[in-house]
């Protein structure tokens, strides 16, 4: 090696010394609640695309809907010693100890998608999440302006039960119909987000609910949950999206397509890109030392069948939702 190449090379290695961490180094665990809906489904696809890009290592642990998985999920990457903790928590309560555990390792955790009991806010950096409530008043206003005055016994599907979003979701629709006393949610049950019992309880409703003619209006907490609903209304030789109105959350493919059938009415936008606002956070947190804001929100945008349902379908089905 000539004198002036060994330089450069002295020169590179030093500078590389002094450099901050970067976001090739980072590793991430990433505790997934699983892929209870088309909506959780993209969202895995897309954090993994995030990662890539910022050639961040993802490993994402998958919760089967269970707490207790996350918990071991979240120890197993303490033990690691990874970079960070990316956490959807599938419920809001009874993460104090293991959140405890990784402040006590020095490991930053961030909150995707869902919100943990507000008493554990110090207990992680940031939450990307949307705001949930004002997902529910954003449904439960497109409701009402639909419904106008006319009286409207409305049914809803809630997500799981304890999931911040499932009781924020009720919250907000809850508080935009009370304006309008035309409006009344006359049966309200859990649906776990999934389509399956979306279906199974929507077939409860409709028996309970005079063959479902007196049922106005469907609320789902999220789409999935919806299209089981449709699939059940049509095996009742109901007309969804006519006979009965239908508003949702998520904006996922599958609804494009009921809009575009006519057989559904409404949803409000979830984007199923929290890593991306999550990962550009940590990598500032860690080369920078910039603290983000405790609340990263997510934009809520309603979608009617005014809105060229065909072209929104054709526009995400390639996002793998
Ligand atoms: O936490 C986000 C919710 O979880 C989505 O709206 C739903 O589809 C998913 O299961």
């Amino acid at each position: 090696m000539s004198f002036k190449s060994l330089l450069a090379a002295t020169a590179l290695a030093a500078s590389m010394l002094s450099f901050p961490a970067i976001a090739a180094e980072l590793t991430v665990g990433f505790s997934q609640i699983g892929s209870e809906s088309g909506w959780r489904a993209a969202e895995t696809t897309v954090s993994k695309s995030e990662a890539a890009k910022r050639k961040v290592n993802l490993k994402i642990a998958d919760a089967q809907q269970k707490q207790e998985n996350q918990i071991k999920a979240i120890r197993s990457f303490i033990a690691q010693n990874v970079d960070a903790i990316f956490l959807a928590p599938v419920v809001s309560t009874g993460w104090d100890s293991v959140l405890k555990e990784a402040k006590e390792a020095k490991i930053p955790v961030v909150l995707l998608d869902r919100d943990i009991d507000p008493s554990g806010k110090e207990l992680y950096l940031t939450a990307v999440t949307s705001d949930s409530v004002h997902e529910g008043e954003v449904a439960g206003d497109w409701l009402a302006k639909t419904v106008g005055n006319k009286a409207c016994s409305i049914v809803e599907l809630q997500g799981t039960v304890g999931a911040s979003v499932a009781a924020n979701r009720k919250k907000g629709f809850d508080t935009a119909i009370a304006k309008h006393a035309n409006l009344k949610v006359v049966r309200s049950q859990t649906g776990d987000f999934t389509r399956a019992k979306g279906k199974e309880v929507m077939e409860s409703f409709i028996k309970a609910e005079g063959g479902g003619k007196n049922i106005c209006a469907v609320y789902a907490h999220n789409d999935d949950m919806m299209v089981g609903a449709i699939q059940a209304m049509k095996e009742a030789g109901l007309k969804p999206g006519k006979d009965i109105l239908t508003v949702s959350i998520d904006a996922v493919p599958d609804i494009f397509k009921a809009m575009t059938a006519g057989e559904a009415n409404a949803t409000v936008e979830l984007t199923p890109n929290m890593a991306g606002p999550a990962l550009d956070a940590l990598i500032a947190y860690k080369d920078k030392k910039t603290t983000p804001p405790k609340w990263i929100q997510t934009e809520s945008k309603l979608y009617t069948q005014t809105d060229d349902p065909q072209k929104q379908y054709d526009g995400k089905k390639g996002l793998g939702y």
